[in-house]
């Protein structure tokens, strides 16, 4: 069991940082919350007190505090500082080292890792000031729980509401579990395109760059994971510390995805791979394929569904927990249902590549991730923060998986 302090600021979100608190401590954990000023004029103190059964740290000048041996042990009792909702004063107060009330000062007091979990609306989650302070706190190592979607308390519908006290209780059991929910874990990512050769010059492609698959893969290494990426040729570096096998068609992903997957025991499997539906019957040819009068007609034959094999063999077992992506042009939610249930897989990210900043060779993404839970919408943002919200979920999986086994 270990301690954490919750810092709550004031957000509209500081009502489910009561969730948060439950959560933990139905994990095992201890929590003692931490009110900034603001958050007091959302939710009472005394919430937090019945709840954590401690007494919350409100005011660092207030009368008693400091005599409580309680709290002046907290910086260097606790084994996390979770800040949930994390407003735009308080990311900027953490990323700048400013230290004028009890939260701020207590996370430069401490030691222990810091995970944000950001709630505000969505020009100032885009504004270039919070940008830049998430920036500087990410390359210090702090963790971010993705805000998500949806209606937003000063009315506007984007990004920037509190993501969902689950996504956060799973994130900070992760980091409390030693290194991260992806210490000892491991994750199988492919990306990019396939190529069919049809002869030695010539091949059916598609538009791919394996940008949202290195994304992931990226993402994944930084959480801790072993990463194994497979990829279709792109003209990207390999990220730093992901295993690469290089492929080229699909029959040879459907092969080493097969392999790895389950050689390996991998954790989960995200397919961003844009892999080709098929495959030249014939196969491809030995000699240069020479022009004629006639039309050329060419049968082609339906490849291997990678993740729908992977689904079956997977069958109800636990393990690996498996994501699909689906490029549609119309209809996305629809039929990302229906992949969900044909595939047997428990989450499918369905993009309408027709809409701006979305799909192929563009650096943002637009999505819907589709599961048993329901449709959750991700608005425009970049292709790393996407496999951020990605990773989240899956994170949440494997949390309950590991509960029930
Ligand atoms: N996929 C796969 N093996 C294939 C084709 C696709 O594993 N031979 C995976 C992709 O990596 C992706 C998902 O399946 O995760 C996409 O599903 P798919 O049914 O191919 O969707 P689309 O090709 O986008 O759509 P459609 O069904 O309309 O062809």
């Amino acid at each position: 069991m270990a301690l954490v302090a919750l810092g709550v600021s004031g957000g509209i979100g500081a009502y489910k940082a009561v969730e948060v608190a439950r959560g933990l401590q139905q994990r095992g954990h201890d929590v003692a919350a931490v009110m900034t000023a603001n958050a007091r004029r959302f939710v009472a103190p005394l919430t937090f007190e019945a709840i954590t059964r401690r007494r919350v740290a409100t005011d660092q000048f207030a009368p008693g505090i400091n005599a409580d041996i309680d709290h002046i042990a907290l910086a260097s009792s606790i084994e996390l500082l979770l800040v949930a909702p994390a407003t735009a004063d308080v990311i900027g107060k953490l990323a700048n080292g400013i230290a004028d009330d009890f939260l701020s000062s207590l996370y430069l007091a401490t030691t222990a890792p810091l995970l944000l979990a950001p709630a505000m609306n969505t020009n100032m989650l885009s504004h270039a000031a919070v940008r830049s302070n998430l920036d500087t706190l990410a390359a210090r190592g702090v963790r971010v729980v993705e805000p998500g979607d949806g209606y937003l308390a000063c009315g506007w519908v984007g990004r920037g509401r509190l993501a969902e006290p689950e996504a956060i209780v799973a994130a900070a059991d992760g980091m409390l579990r030693g290194g991260g929910a992806w210490a000892g874990r491991s994750i199988l990512v492919t990306a990019g395109p396939t190529y069919e050769d049809l002869d030695p010059v010539r091949y059916l492609g598609n538009r791919s760059t394996g940008r949202m698959g290195y994304a992931v893969a990226e993402e994944a290494a930084a959480r801790g994971a072993r990463v194994l990426l497979v990829s279709g040729p792109t003209a990207l570096e390999p990220p730093a510390g992901v295993e690469v096998t290089a492929v080229r068609s699909a029959g040879e992903m459907h092969a080493e995805v097969v392999r790895l997957a389950f050689d390996a025991g991998v954790d989960a499997v995200v397919m961003a791979a844009a892999v080709a539906d098929y495959t030249p019957a014939a196969g491809p040819q030995a000699a240069k394929i020479r022009k004629a009068d006639a039309d050329l007609v060419l049968p082609l034959r339906r490849t291997p569904d990678v993740l729908a094999d992977l689904g079956a063999r997977r069958g109800d077992a636990p393990a690996p927990v498996l994501v699909g992506f689906a490029a549609e042009t119309g209809d996305a939610v629809e039929r990302a249902r229906a992949k969900l249930v044909r595939k047997r897989v428990d989450l499918v990210v369905a993009n309408d590549v027709t809409e701006p900043g979305a799909g192929f060779a563009v650096e943002t993404n637009v999505a819907t991730l589709v599961s048993d839970a329901g449709v959750e919408p991700v608005s425009r943002r970049s292709k790393r923060d996407l496999a951020r919200v990605i990773l989240d979920r899956i994170e949440v999986r494997l949390g309950s998986r590991s509960e029930t086994a």
